[in-house]
C-alpha cells in the first residue's frame, strides 16, 4: 500500500495548483466581480456575483485556467428576464476588461478572457431551494454548497486524482465531444465511495447498466432510479443529482467511455503506475507511413455553412459519421474504424478505415428458392441487366453474379454525399474526400497538427499496453 500512497502523493504534487496560480486566478475573479458589481449598481439591479465550480470546490487541476462565475438575479425575475436582460448586463459589464465571446449552452452566457484566464459568466437565478429550479444552471450554486459540505478531510485531493486519471484515459468531460464524466460527477463519486482508490475499486466491478446510489436511502434511491430510467432511457449509468434527484448527472456518458473507465480502473488496481496520470504522447507519422498504403484510410473533410458552437458541431459530425458508416456498409464495405475531428467552429473531418477501398466488379447475389415462381421472376428481372450469370444452385436457390453499380468507396463518398451529409449545417455543402497515403501523410500531419491522425497513429494506449503485457 505504501507504494501506491507514494505514487499518488507524487502525482498530487504535480497536479495541485501552485499558490501563484491561485493568486492569479482569484485576482482575475476580483477584476471580473468588480466590473460586474459596478455595472449592476449603476443600472440599479440587485444581483449577486458568485464564484462556482472547481475553483471553489478546490478540485481544479494545475494549469486549468477556467473560472465559473455565476450572476444570480432575483427570484422574482422571469426566465426570459434572466436569459435576455441578465445576459445583456453581463456582456456590457465585461466588454472593457477582456476579449468577449458569446456562448450557448441551454441558455446564453459570456466567455471573457482576462490575462490568459478564461471565465464563463453565466446568468442564473438566486434561489432559496433547489425545488424551485427554473433553468439548468440554477443547480450550480446548490452543487457548490453540497460539494463543500461533503468533500471534507482532504477528499478534494482525491477528486483531483480522479479527474487527472479520467483525463488521461480520455473519459473526463460531459460535452458531446467526449461523452464522459463531468467534474461534478467525479466529485459525487469520490463523496459516495470515500476516495480515489475506493472509487476505482467500485468502478472496477461495475457492469453496465450502472446505478450509483448518491442519495443514501435505499428505498428512495430505488424509486428515483425507476423514474430516471424512464426519463433517460438512453443512459448507461445512472447517478441521481442529490441536489435535484430528477436529473441524471451521468446522462451523457456513453457505453464506450463507461467501459473505458471500468477497464482502466481494473488495470490500475492490478498494476498501478504513473501512466494513468501522464499526458500521452502522439504517434509519429513515420510510424504509420509504413503500413498506410496497404490500408484503406479515408478522410472526408466538410465545412459548415456558418460558425457553430462546439456542442452543435460535434453533434452534427457524430451524425454524419454514423451515416457515412451506414452508407458504406450498405455498399458492402466493412468499416473497421471511424472517428471525427473538428476545429469546433466550421471545419470537420470524418476518418474512416475500411477493409478495402474498392470492391470487386462482380458480386454474388443469393435469390429466392425454386418453389416461388413470382419471386424467381422478380429476382431475374431485377438482375437481368447487370448479371453475367443466373443459375440454380445445388440447394435449389436462384443465384446471380452481377456487376456492382458502384465499387469505389472514394467515388461513392465524393458523389453521393447527400446520403450522409444530412445534418442542418452541412447538408448544402460539398465534401472533399481523399485517401491517406505515404505521399500525403506528412502534409496532413502538419495541416491538422496531428489532431486527426492521432487516433490512427497510436497503435494502443500506453496504459492498456502496460496493463496487458
Ligand atoms: P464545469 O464544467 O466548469 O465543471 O462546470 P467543474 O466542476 O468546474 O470542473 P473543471 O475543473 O472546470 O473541469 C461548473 C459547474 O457547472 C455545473 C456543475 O455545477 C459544475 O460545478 N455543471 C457543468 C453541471 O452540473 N453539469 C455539467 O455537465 C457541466
Ligand atoms: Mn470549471
Amino acid at each position: 500500500m505504501t507504494g501506491i500512497d507514494e505514487l499518488l502523493g507524487s502525482v498530487l504534487r504535480e497536479i495541485t495548483p501552485t499558490e501563484e496560480e491561485r493568486k492569479k486566478i482569484l485576482q482575475v475573479f476580483e477584476k471580473i466581480r468588480d466590473a460586474l458589481e459596478k455595472h449592476l449598481h449603476r443600472v440599479g439591479v440587485r444581483a449577486e456575483v458568485t464564484l462556482q465550480g472547481s475553483i471553489v470546490h478546490e478540485t481544479w487541476l494545475r494549469g486549468d485556467r477556467d473560472l465559473d462565475v455565476f450572476v444570480l438575479y432575483p427570484e422574482e425575475w422571469s426566465v426570459s428576464d434572466v436569459k435576455e436582460r441578465g445576459f445583456q448586463l453581463i456582456k456590457e459589464a465585461v466588454e472593457n476588461i477582456g476579449r468577449v465571446e458569446v456562448r450557448y449552452a441551454e441558455h446564453p452566457y459570456v466567455r471573457v478572457v482576462v490575462d490568459d484566464v478564461e471565465a464563463d459568466i453565466v446568468p442564473a437565478f438566486k434561489l432559496k431551494s433547489p425545488v424551485n429550479i427554473r433553468t439548468a444552471v440554477d443547480r450550480t450554486p446548490f452543487h457548490t454548497q453540497f460539494v463543500i459540505e461533503h468533500l471534507k478531510n482532504g477528499l478534494n485531493n482525491d477528486v483531483r486524482l480522479l479527474k487527472k486519471f479520467m483525463k488521461t484515459v480520455g473519459v473526463y468531460g460531459a460535452e458531446v465531444k467526449t461523452k464522459g464524466f463531468s467534474g461534478y460527477a467525479a466529485e459525487l463519486l469520490v463523496i459516495k465511495y470515500g476516495g480515489f482508490l475506493n472509487t476505482l475499486k467500485a468502478a472496477s466491478e461495475w457492469r453496465p447498466p450502472v446505478y450509483v446510489n448518491t442519495l443514501g436511502d435505499e428505498a428512495l434511491f430505488r424509486d428515483v432510479v425507476r423514474r430516471l430510467v424512464e426519463k433517460y432511457p438512453e443512459s448507461i449509468i445512472y447517478m441521481p443529482d442529490p441536489v435535484d434527484p430528477s436529473r441524471n448527472v451521468t446522462a451523457a456518458v456513453s457505453l464506450e467511455k463507461l467501459s473505458k473507465f471500468i477497464l482502466s480502473a481494473k488495470c490500475f488496481l492490478e498494476k498501478p503506475g504513473l501512466r494513468y496520470f501522464e499526458d500521452v504522447g502522439e504517434g509519429e507519422p513515420a510510424d504509420i507511413a509504413e503500413t498506410i498504403d496497404e490500408r484503406c484510410v479515408i478522410l472526408v473533410e466538410v465545412e459548415a455553412s456558418t460558425r457553430l458552437p462546439p456542442e452543435v458541431i460535434w453533434g452534427e459530425l457524430d451524425r454524419i459519421r454514423d451515416r457515412c458508416v451506414k452508407f458504406l456498409v450498405n455498399h458492402d464495405f466493412n468499416v473497421y474504424y471511424s472517428t471525427v475531428w473538428t476545429d469546433e467552429s466550421k471545419r470537420g473531418v470524418v476518418v474512416l478505415e475500411l477493409d478495402e477501398c474498392e470492391k470487386p466488379a462482380y458480386k454474388l447475389y443469393e435469390g429466392p428458392p425454386f418453389t416461388d415462381l413470382n419471386r424467381v421472376t422478380d429476382f431475374t428481372r431485377k438482375h437481368a441487366g447487370k448479371s453475367v450469370k443466373i443459375w440454380l444452385s445445388r440447394e435449389g436457390k436462384l443465384m446471380s453474379i452481377s456487376r456492382r453499380s458502384a465499387r469505389n468507396s472514394l467515388d461513392l463518398l465524393a458523389t453521393r454525399y447527400n446520403e450522409y451529409l444530412v445534418s442542418p449545417h452541412f447538408k448544402n455543402s460539398k465534401p472533399v474526400v481523399y485517401r491517406v497515403t505515404r505521399g500525403n501523410i506528412e502534409a496532413l500531419a502538419s495541416k491538422y497538427g496531428f489532431n486527426v491522425l492521432k487516433d490512427l497513429t497510436r497503435k494502443i494506449e500506453p496504459w492498456l499496453l502496460e496493463c496487458t503485457s
